[in-house]
Formats: C-alpha cells, sequence, structure tokens
C-alpha cells in the first residue's frame, strides 16, 4: 500500500477544495481504517466549509469533509474486535473529524455498520446520516406510530425520501410534498398523497390536520403550525422552531446522531428492498468543488 493518497481538503474557511497527497491515517486504539467506495455529499458540507458554522464546530485546517462513508475495511487498531479487513462498511463520520472525500479515512469502530449487500457499495455512501436523520426525525423526536397522519415537508430531497419510505412502511398515512422534478419517484414510495409545493400552496393541498410535520425544507414554521393538531408536533431539520411552536403544537429542531444500531436496521430494510438508496449521480472526488457548488442535482456520491 502507498503511504499516500488523495484527499479533497481545503485549507482557509471559504476556500475551494483542493485535491492533495496526504499521508494515509493510521487507526489508533478503537478505531478503523476504511478504504472508500463512496463519499456522499450533504448540503451541510458546504456550509461547514463557508465557515458557517466555525463557532459551533471548530475545525483543524486543511479539513477534509464528508460524513457519509462506504468503503472496505483495511486495518482495524488495537482494541478492534468485531470488524475485520475486508468488511463492507458504512458510517456517518464526526463533521469535525477528517472525512471521506479522500481514498481512506479512520473512525472509530463504533460508528459502523455492515454496508448492504443488495446495492452497490458506493451508492450505500447515500445512506448513513442521510437516513439516520429521517429515522430519528419520525422516531424519536416525532413519536410516529402506525395510523397517524405525517407531512414530509422536503420529500423530494434525500432526507425526505427516506422519511416517506420508513413513515409508509411504519404504518403511518403520508403526506409528502415533491416538486415536478422529484414527483414520480416520492409518489413511487407508496404516500397517501404527494403536493406539488411549487403549484399549491400547503394549506389549499391539505384537507384536515396531520399528527406529525417533518420539516427538511426551507418552509419557515409559520406556513406550517396551522396544519397540525394541537397536541401534535413539528420536527424541523431545517427551519428555527420554538419548543411551544403555537396552537397547542411542540416543535423541536433535531439534530442528527450516529447510531450504528439504527444504521443496521435501515441496511436490513434495504438489504429487503423495503428501502431504496437514491443516487441521483456519481462523479469523481476531482468534481468535488462543482458537487458542492450544486453542479448536480440530487443526492451525489462521489467516488475516489
Ligand atoms: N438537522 C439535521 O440533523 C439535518 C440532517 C440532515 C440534513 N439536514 C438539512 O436538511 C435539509 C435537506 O437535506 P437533504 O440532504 O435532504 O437535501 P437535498 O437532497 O438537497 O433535498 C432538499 C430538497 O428539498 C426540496 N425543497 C426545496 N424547497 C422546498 C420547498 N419550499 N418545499 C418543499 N420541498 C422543498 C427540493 O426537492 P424538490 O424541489 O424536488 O421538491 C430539494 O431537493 C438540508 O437543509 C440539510 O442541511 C439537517
Amino acid at each position: 500500500m502507498s503511504k499516500t493518497m488523495k484527499a479533497a481538503r481545503f485549507h482557509e474557511y471559504g476556500g475551494p477544495l483542493v485535491i492533495e497527497d496526504v499521508p494515509i491515517p493510521e487507526p489508533g486504539p478503537g478505531q478503523v481504517l476504511v478504504k472508500v467506495a463512496g463519499s456522499a455529499n450533504n448540503p451541510a458540507d458546504g456550509a461547514v466549509r463557508a465557515g458557517a458554522l466555525q463557532a459551533m464546530l471548530p475545525l483543524d485546517l486543511p479539513h477534509t469533509p464528508g460524513v457519509e462513508v462506504s468503503g472496505t475495511i483495511e486495518s482495524v487498531g488495537d482494541g478492534v474486535t468485531d470488524l475485520a479487513a475486508g468488511d463492507a462498511v458504512i458510517a456517518f463520520l464526526p463533521m469535525n473529524a477528517p472525512g471521506s472525500a479522500a481514498e481512506y479515512v479512520v473512525g472509530s469502530a463504533e460508528l459502523f455498520a455492515a454496508a448492504p449487500t443488495a446495492i452497490p457499495l458506493a451508492d450505500a455512501a447515500a445512506l448513513p446520516a442521510t437516513g439516520l436523520t429521517a429515522q430519528q426525525a419520525l422516531f424519536e423526536h416525532g413519536g410516529l406510530q402506525s395510523g397517524q397522519r405525517v407531512l414530509i415537508n422536503g420529500a423530494g430531497g434525500a432526507v425526505g425520501g427516506y422519511a416517506v419510505q420508513l413513515a409508509v412502511l411504519a404504518g403511518a398515512e403520508v403526506i409528502a410534498t415533491a416538486s415536478p422534478a422529484s414527483f414520480d419517484r416520492v409518489s413511487a414510495y407508496g404516500p397517501a398523497q404527494v403536493v406539488d409545493h411549487t403549484a399549491t400552496p400547503l394549506r389549499e393541498a391539505i384537507e384536515g390536520e396531520v399528527d406529525l410535520v417533518f420539516n427538511v425544507a426551507p418552509t419557515p414554521t409559520d406556513v406550517l403550525v396551522g396544519l397540525v393538531k394541537p397536541g401534535g408536533r413539528i420536527v424541523s431539520a431545517t427551519s428555527p422552531i420554538e419548543q411551544d411552536a403555537g396552537a397547542g403544537v411542540t416543535g423541536i429542531r433535531m439534530g442528527v446522531h450516529a447510531s450504528a444500531e439504527q444504521l443496521d436496521e435501515l441496511v436490513r430494510k434495504v438489504d429487503l428492498g423495503q428501502l431504496t438508496v437514491w443516487v441521483a449521480d456519481r462523479r469523481p472526488l476531482e468534481e468535488i468543488n462543482d458537487v458542492q457548488a450544486g453542479g448536480t442535482k440530487g443526492k451525489t456520491v462521489l467516488v475516489p
């Protein structure tokens, strides 16, 4: 194995990503070294590079982005017994550690789950952080139960698409919002209703009230409150929201957290054919600046 690898790094906030030769990291105790098959792009990556989160999330510069990874274990550090070289894995990595936009990445072994076998390994990078966000929004924060009515606002995106599928699987009555570009794909996930958010205001399109809104679009909270039953909840991954959202509705501003156990469950659903992993585009790692700048439409996996 060569001692260096290609990695995308930015040297200052707001600066470009540069593909550089850097030393291959060594896995420390409790860590694994992964040969990256796929590194999925997330909307937050651009904000992190711009420095928008630097007070909350200071980085050691230069920094390699990439919180979602799929790949193969290359080697393991001391104390790692449940993973071995050759295992195909996925993980949601910490945002402030060197990320997956590289040929290799190191991460804590406890973050990794076995990769799905039903889809290409590189594509599996589109699952971890995105799928966990949907899972946690609906069930940890939203308390969604079978028979409840849920609005997934932003279902045309990567997180929203998983949320629609997971809510349908859980037996909820799902209303999804999607633009014409994503309408057919979202409809195929089986929601009861898809609202074209570019054509009809939500209040006009949705009859009655819902138990839960998962807001994963830039829609302001006040547009959503009137759609929810008193006692219901709005879980927002995007717009700010108060705990008392008004009209007897509880607001929850969520932040996704890592969970290998939840990843195992998502992977199981993928392998059973119950959860579709949507990859809109696959690009060479060298095109990361274009991808972060929005040069691709939809969930994009960078391949080193
Ligand atoms: N808080 C957290 O823990 C957390 C975790 C993950 C992601 N996020 C955030 O969640 C957001 C979505 O993430 P993502 O990965 O799913 O991004 P994404 O794949 O880029 O999806 C965003 C989608 O939202 C849809 N959209 C845009 N404007 C809309 C509107 N007014 N009404 C309804 N839908 C609209 C668009 O689809 P159509 O045009 O096709 O409808 C777009 O593709 C990002 O802001 C991200 O930073 C937060």
